[in-house]
């Protein structure tokens, strides 16, 4: 079964609890499930990780690169100043690989240092605003 790693940057562990007018009320075991759900559904085997440390997280995208898996990545809030996020980020797409950013909430509609992101120029495609569904939304697209 093809593989995909769903990778989660700092403090998505408290979704539910997390600002839930802006983040909603599921939590992260919620968002496991669902993922995992439908990408069963969908034919593929997704490998939902979270960590607050960004070493971690560029860890798995090298880990990405060396088992040639697609990505699906929230990268919180490294999306906004991470460049060492973002050049683990442009191995993956630069090896050929599909590498989506989403977003639970729509950052262009929230604070200004939302409104950048180090990482969309090196995504394959972005989707944000759309609560959990923005991560199935990506697996779908991935099967596309
Ligand atoms: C987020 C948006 C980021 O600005 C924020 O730092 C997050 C979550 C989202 O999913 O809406 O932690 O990536």
């Amino acid at each position: 079964m093809r593989k995909v790693l769903v990778l989660n940057g700092p403090n998505l562990s408290r979704l539910g609890s997390r600002e839930p007018e802006v983040y909603g009320t599921a939590s992260y075991v919620d968002l496991v499930g669902q993922v995992s759900a439908l990408a069963v559904e969908l034919g593929l085997q997704a490998d939902v990780r979270q960590t607050d440390d960004e070493s971690v997280l560029i860890g798995w995208l090298h880990e990405a690169v060396d088992d040639g898996c697609d990505v699906i990545i929230n990268p919180a809030a490294f999306t906004h100043y991470s460049y060492a996020t973002r050049d683990a980020c442009a191995m993956v797409t630069k090896a050929d690989l599909k590498l989506i950013e989403v977003h639970i909430s729509n950052p262009h509609s929230r604070e200004e240092f939302r409104h950048t992101s180090v990482i969309s120029a090196v995504a394959t495609g972005v989707i944000a605003g759309f609560g959990i569904n923005s991560y199935l939304l990506a697996l779908r697209q991935l099967t596309h």
